[in-house]
């Protein structure tokens, strides 16, 4: 039963997909997906936060001095700056974000960056607060938020795949949640490894589950590649390309950017059985590289 549902629902997508050639029902499409924002969870500071400490924690272990001084770009930030925000309290030079949607109401002062900043005051180790934003994060986080948020440089509606920021203009990039929903990830990693100086580094969470249905981690491997993109290609919040873990591995390091860190943050059994199941490009996987649903990659752009 559940099998017809999914299969139905591969109709439905490629339904939506085509209207969405059709420029008014794009139009309307996006807007409605705007108004309806992003997952509630997200709206909670937690989220910014985890998001932070995890990227922050492993960007910074590359580098000398952490986050201090570091010119910083995040991709897809998605409805909050606050991530960005918290790259600047850590001491960060300038955190820009880039968005294919203009999810966010751009870089702006509210309740949730100041409850961001009052909230990683109150345990600056673990939020890597710079010495000199501690004491007055902690006693005025409305003041620290109007001087920190002005500083944050939001363009959106930007793609990675596109975008003319200069070669060579940031130290730090990285991305949560947003690889998957890449129609071109192999010019994704090519502008990443563009825009980072030599020595700079990137940090990406990649969910590789098909996001129909999260029971269902794998469905999407069985669709031929016309099928999926005739089901996906116009969604923007689709999962637009099925690569594997080893498929971003090797396109990371193509590109010279050296994988320093190669975190498989969830994986699945996967049988010789269900791979037979699987389209032909998959089939001539290993079922290890098969079962990994999701990956946190940290590289390092080698030095000329
Ligand atoms: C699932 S959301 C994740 C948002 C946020 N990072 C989070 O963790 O909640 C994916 C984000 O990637 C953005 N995105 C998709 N394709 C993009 C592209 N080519 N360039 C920049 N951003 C893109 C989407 O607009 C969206 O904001």
């Amino acid at each position: 039963m559940k099998r017809k549902i999914l299969n139905i629902n591969i109709g439905v997508n490629i339904a939506i997909n085509a209207a969405l050639a059709l420029p008014p029902v794009a139009l309307m499409f996006k807007q409605w997906r705007l108004r309806q924002g992003q997952d509630p969870e997200k709206d909670q500071i937690g989220y910014p936060l985890g998001v932070f400490r995890k990227h922050a924690g492993l960007l910074g272990a590359q580098r000398a001095h952490g986050l201090r001084g570091a010119d910083v770009l995040e991709i897809g930030p998605g409805g909050t700056i606050g991530t960005a925000l918290l790259m600047l309290l850590a001491g960060a030079n300038s955190a820009t974000c880039i968005d294919a949607l203009p999810w966010a109401a751009g870089a702006q002062v509210d309740r949730f960056s100041i409850d961001l900043i009052a909230a990683a005051a109150q345990d600056p180790a673990n939020h890597f607060v710079a010495p000199e934003w501690q004491g007055s994060a902690l006693a005025d986080p409305t003041a620290v938020a109007n001087l920190l948020v002005k500083r944050i440089i939001y363009r959106a509606p930007e793609s990675i795949n596109t975008t003319t920021l200069p070669d060579a203009s940031y130290d730090c990039i990285f991305s949560h949640a947003c690889f998957e929903h890449f129609a071109d990830p192999a010019t994704a990693i090519a502008q990443i490894a563009r825009l980072l100086r030599p020595g700079g580094v990137t940090s990406h969470q990649i969910d590789l589950r098909d996001h129909r249905d999260f029971s269902h981690p794998l469905e999407h491997l069985r669709y031929s590649d016309t099928i999926w993109w005739l089901a996906n290609v116009r969604l923007p919040n689709g999962v637009r390309n099925r690569w594997r873990a080893s498929e971003y591995y090797a396109a990371f390091e193509q590109q010279g950017l050296h994988l320093v860190q190669k975190i498989e943050s969830a994986t699945q059994i996967v049988t010789a059985q269900q791979r037979q199941h699987f389209d032909r490009h998959f089939r001539t996987m290993t079922l290890e590289d098969l079962g990994i649903t999701g990956i946190l990659v940290v590289g390092v752009k080698q030095e000329e």
